[in-house]
């Protein structure tokens, strides 16, 4: 059929002289199921990789100002709600900043007081919250509340981290860690102080010490930290791995598990998160967020399903729930992760999409492994995130379909990824941290000096300027699926039906907001796949956004579409805006 039909096949100009979608604005309206932070989509930036303005090879503030526009509401933006920065905050750099010295403050390698000013006035102008990764498990050992702590048992912050006396010494003499606790980073959780004669728990590295959340003064300090970044105008906080800030107040060892590869997995985690002193702790924390109207929070769930996710998820809090990224490429697989997040999720919270972020293998690769259709895969990934139930998580170069990178060994950064072998399996978080690849040049506009991290080999051909200048690329896929949700109510605040598939590839679902309805209908295979429209909500459909703007012939029969190898496409009923 002829596609110009359908509404969707435009031309490169027209395409160009689309309106500009206005940003929503800064304030939360109060409706329940309303505010940004549930509409909206939110960007990862990693800074260190995205753009760097000082040609030292690593990203930094001024670097991400200038590329605002990419993110902004304009017509070469993406049109995110807010951006999430992994952290800028002084750090010794063992864990990429996850180890940090300073909460209250910038590392100079990424700016100064004055760039974090600017970066929000700049953001706030264009529509854009500011969404701060707060690290508050642990600090790095070089902290100076962690420099005082292990000097003694009587200082001012001796009991403000983890310790406990030695459980005995072992047969050579050595004193004995006080459980069975595991670091997640490899190794006992535990490590021994001489100057206390006492050990000190790090859930990560050994240069990651706990802090005491039980403690009345780690609390109040932490608020603090927390209170300055709201005056300085953050609008909201990620929590890293937030369900493991309660610890077991007798510290006792946790159930062990029989053989697995990962050793951390050999263990049930019954003591070391998860623990009732959480719900206090994120009452507190949120009480002072809730403070301020409009700012939001989301809890890293460090390990669990969907089931635990939506426990941890309460009114005005979000848990990221790693459901389907967990997932193969394949529709039953997705169906089970959408059926079980909905079902522990239910009507009355709010869940999160993830496919990808810093941690994890990049969308395309992980999906597509060795296949050569990894480009289309990444597509259909992307029309899978954006048009769900919940708030898309977006990580920065998936809207490039970037991959991994593969780092040589004399390369690695990933401290954890150092250690790797076969008593201690890891994946190398590095391959999906590569710099952010803007232009052809050298440093792919990156930097103008040597990139911290290798670059995409692909990246004279896969980056922004090149994407940009074409109106059928992932990243104009990207624009035309988040400027969609965003004007649709239906995609952004409606409830998720599954709908019945035809095939086994098929998977499509229904969105509904009062008279607002959409279908999506994703083809996971690499047959063309046929899919009846009719559903009882309406019979004529139109597609409002496809995977490419060409669509096949015959792409629409009757009261069926049939998709091309992955290829997904959304619908609205004939008539509907
Ligand atoms: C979170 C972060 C990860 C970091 C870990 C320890 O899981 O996402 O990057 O290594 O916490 O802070």
């Amino acid at each position: 059929m002829d596609p110009t039909a359908t509404g969707l096949a435009r031309s490169p100009s027209e395409v160009e002289s689309e309106p500009v979608v206005e940003a929503t604005p800064l304030t939360s309206t109060g409706v329940p199921g309303d505010d940004w932070w549930q509409r909206g989509v939110i960007y990862q930036v990693y800074p260190r990789s995205f753009a760097d303005s000082n040609g030292d090879g690593v990203g930094d503030l001024p670097g991400l100002v200038a590329h605002l526009d990419h993110l902004g509401h304009g017509p070469d933006g993406l049109g995110v709600d807010a951006i999430w920065l992994s952290p800028i905050y002084p750090s010794p750099g063992l864990d990429a900043g996850y180890d940090i010295s300073d909460h209250g403050a910038i590392d100079p390698l990424f700016g100064t007081d004055a760039d974090f000013e600017r970066l929000v006035a700049e953001a706030h102008r264009r529509g854009i919250r500011i969404i701060l990764d707060l690290v508050l498990n642990h600090t790095s050992d070089r902290h100076p509340w962690f420099v005082s702590s292990r000097a003694g048992r009587t200082g001012p912050h001796a009991d403000w981290y983890v310790w406990r006396d030695p459980a005995g010494r072992d047969r050579s003499g050595r004193p004995r860690p006080p459980n069975n606790w595991l670091s997640f980073f490899g190794g006992s959780a535990w490590t021994y102080e001489p100057a206390r004669e006492q050990f000190y728990l790090h859930t990560f590295l050994t240069e990651q010490p706990d802090l005491d959340w039980r403690s009345p003064a780690v609390r109040e300090a932490q608020y603090a930290m927390i209170r300055g970044w709201l005056d300085r105008g953050a609008d909201g906080f990620r929590l890293d791995v937030f369900n493991a800030l309660v610890k077991d107040a007798e510290l006792r060892s946790n159930p062990t598990r029989g053989w697995r590869r990962r050793p951390w997995d050999r263990q049930e985690h019954r003591h070391d998160k998860d623990q009732p002193g959480l719900r206090e702790v994120l009452c507190e924390l949120r009480a002072i967020v809730d403070a301020r109207p409009g700012r939001m929070t989301v809890g890293e769930l460090f390990e669990g399903g969907p089931a635990v996710a939506a426990t941890h998820t309460a009114d005005r809090h979000l848990v990221f729930d790693f459901g389907l990224l967990e997932q193969p490429w394949a529709a039953p697989a997705y169906a089970r992760a959408i059926r079980e997040r909905e079902a522990a999720f239910g009507p009355g919270r709010w869940p999160t999409v993830v496919l990808s972020n810093h941690d994890r293998s990049r969308t395309a690769t992980r999906l597509a492994g060795s296949r050569g259709d990894t480009d289309e895969i990444a597509r259909a990934a992307a029309v899978v995130l954006l048009t769900q139930r919940g708030t898309p998580f977006l990580y920065y170069g998936e809207e490039l379909g970037l991959r991994d990178v593969e780092i040589p060994r004399g390369e690695i950064q990933d401290p954890p990824a150092r250690r790797a072998g076969l008593a201690f399996p890891w994946w190398n978080r590095d391959q999906c941290r590569s710099p952010m690849p803007w232009t052809a040049g050298p440093g792919a506009g990156f930097t103008t000096g040597r990139p911290w991290l290798r670059l995409t080999p692909d990246s004279a051909i896969r980056n922004v300027e090149a994407q940009a200048a074409d109106a059928d690329s992932i990243l104009a896929l990207y624009r035309r699926l988040i400027a969609v949700r965003r004007v649709t109510p239906a995609l952004n605040r409606g409830d998720q039906v599954l709908l019945p598939a035809p095939a086994a590839e098929v998977l499509a679902y229904l969105r509904q907001a009062g008279a607002s309805v959409a279908l999506t209908v994703v083809n996971f295979g690499r047959r063309p796949a046929r899919f009846e429209l009719s559903t009882g909500v309406a019979t004529a459909w139109r597609p409002l956004v496809t995977t490419h703007l060409a669509l096949p012939a015959g792409f629409r029969d009757g009261g069926a579409v049939r998709l091309g190898p992955h290829e997904a496409a959304v619908f609205v009923p004939t008539g509907a805006g």
